[in-house]
C-alpha cells in the first residue's frame, strides 16, 4: 500500500459549481441545507496529478478538435493489465462520451426493435431506459437476497431466455447492490450466454472501487470465447471523479462487433472527444494508482463507520455494506413508511437526499441508496441528522 499523502478529510465545497448532486436539491427541489448523497459522484477533488494535467492543457489556450494520441490508448492498456490483470489490445478499443451513451449504442447496434434484453434488477435505471427507449423489451432476471448477499438466479435466467433474447446487460461490480461478482458466478453466467448465443454488454464502470477480500474480474477476461461475445464498457470517471469530462472506454475484442459499434458511433456523429477528458483519462490511468489505493481505503473506512453507526444508533434502518462501489443500500422497511413518505422524511426532516430504491426496480421498495463518497465529517453529520429526525418521528 502506498504511503498516505492525499487528503480526503477536507473535501471540497461543491455548491454553486454546476454540480448536479449539490445544486439540485436547492434549485430544483427547493429544499436548502440538504446533504446530497444521491447521484454517483464524489465530494473529493480529482487526483492532483489529473488536476495539474487539465490546468496545463487549459493554459495552452487553443481548444480545437482533438487528435487522440497513442499514449491515450496505451494508458488504458497498461491500466487494465496492472489493475485487473487483463491483457487487452489497441485494436479492441473504442470510446464513447459516457457509459450510458455506449449502452444505448450497443442496444441500437446489436439488437432489433422487439428483441428481448436481460437485465438483472434491481439495477442502475438507465439499463431499463436504454432498452425501452430504443423499442426493445426488458426481461428481468431479478437478483435474490440470500444469506445476506444479493445473488444471481441462474434457473430463472435459463427459463426466461427464448428465441427473441439477444443480449444480457451485466453490471459488474453491481450498482446498487454492491456485489463484486466472483469468478464462479461470472463463469456460470457466461456459460448460459454462450449456450444461448447471447451478447454480453458488461458495464464495469465501478471496477476500481472494490473492498478487501474481493477482486473485480472483467467478464471478458474469462476466456477467448467469452471475450468474443462481450462488449466491455468502462471509464475512469467514477474512480477519479471526472464524470463531467465525458470520456469513456469501450473494449470489443471481436472485430466484427467492433466495426459495427464504430459505424453506429459515426452515424450518431459521436466522433469528437472532449479534449480535457482525453488529458484527464491519460493522467488518471498513468499517475492515479496511489491516489486510488488511498481513496478506496478511505471509502472502506466510511462504509465501516456507517455500518457501525446504523447498527448502534439507528437499528431501525439496516445498512447493507457493499463489497464494491461507494454506494450502499439502506433497508428502511422496518419504518413502515410508504415510499413517498420515506423519501420526504429523509429530504425534509433529516435533510439528506438519497436515490429512492424503486428507481432501480420494484425489488427495492422501502429501500434508499446512499452515496458515501464524501469526507467522514459529512457522513457523520448526515447520520446524526437521520438519527435525530428518527427520534422525532418516534415521539
Ligand atoms: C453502473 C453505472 N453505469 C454507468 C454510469 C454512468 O456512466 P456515464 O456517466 O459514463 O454515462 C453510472 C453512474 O452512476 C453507473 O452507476
Amino acid at each position: 500500500m502506498s504511503e498516505k499523502k492525499y487528503d480526503f478529510d477536507s473535501g471540497i465545497d461543491r455548491r454553486n459549481t454546476c454540480s448536479l448532486k449539490w445544486d439540485f436539491c436547492e434549485h430544483v427541489l427547493g429544499v436548502p441545507d440538504v446533504i446530497p448523497m444521491w447521484v454517483a459522484d464524489m465530494d473529493f477533488p480529482a487526483p492532483p496529478e489529473v488536476v495539474e494535467a487539465i490546468k496545463k492543457r487549459a493554459e495552452h489556450g487553443a481548444y480545437g478538435y482533438p487528435f487522440i494520441p497513442r499514449s491515450f490508448w496505451t494508458s488504458i492498456i497498461n491500466w487494465m493489465k496492472m489493475r485487473h490483470n487483463w491483457e487487452i489490445k489497441r485494436e479492441w478499443l473504442s470510446r464513447a462520451p459516457g457509459v450510458v451513451p455506449a449502452l444505448n449504442i450497443c442496444v441500437q447496434t446489436y439488437t432489433a426493435p422487439g428483441d428481448k434484453i436481460i437485465v438483472q434488477s434491481p439495477v442502475y435505471y438507465p439499463f431499463f431506459s436504454a432498452v425501452e427507449n430504443n423499442g426493445r423489451r426488458v426481461v428481468k432476471n431479478p437478483l435474490v437476497y440470500k444469506n445476506n448477499r444479493w445473488q444471481m438466479d441462474f434457473d430463472d435466467l435459463k427459463r426466461k431466455i427464448d428465441h427473441r433474447t439477444r443480449m444480457l446487460i451485466l453490471c459488474s461490480p453491481h450498482n446498487p447492490v454492491g456485489r463484486v461478482w466472483e469468478r464462479q458466478e461470472l463463469e456460470a453466467l457466461a456459460e448460459i450466454c454462450l449456450k444461448h448465443d447471447l451478447l454480453i454488454v458488461s458495464d464495469e464502470i465501478h471496477a476500481e472501487h472494490v473492498y478487501k477480500g474481493h477482486k473485480h474480474i472483467p467478464i471478458a477476461s474469462l476466456s477467448p470465447e467469452v471475450a468474443a461475445r462481450t462488449i466491455t464498457l468502462t471509464a475512469p470517471s467514477k474512480a477519479f471523479n471526472i464524470a463531467g469530462l465525458t470520456t469513456s472506454v469501450v473494449i470489443i475484442p471481436n472485430t466484427k462487433l467492433l466495426n459495427l459499434y464504430k459505424i453506429q458511433l459515426e452515424n450518431l456523429g459521436l466522433t469528437v472527444n472532449n479534449i480535457f477528458g482525453l488529458v484527464a483519462l491519460e493522467a488518471a490511468y498513468t499517475h492515479g494508482a496511489a491516489w486510488l489505493d488511498q481513496l478506496v481505503e478511505y471509502l472502506e473506512g466510511n462504509m465501516e463507520f456507517a455500518r457501525r453507526y446504523f447498527e448502534e444508533r439507528i437499528p431501525e434502518i439496516k445498512f447493507l455494506k457493499p463489497e464494491g462501489t461507494y454506494l450502499a443500500l439502506l433497508d428502511c422497511r422496518a419504518l413502515s413508511l410508504p415510499q413517498k413518505e420515506l423519501n420526504e422524511f429523509f429530504l425534509k426532516k433529516a435533510r439528506v437526499y438519497f436515490d429512492e430504491g424503486p428507481i432501480f426496480g420494484e425489488e427495492l421498495v422501502g429501500f434508499e441508496r446512499m452515496n458515501l463518497a464524501c469526507p467522514r465529517q459529512t457522513l457523520e453529520e448526515a447520520l446524526r441528522r437521520i438519527e435525530k429526525a428518527l427520534s422525532e418521528l418516534r415521539v
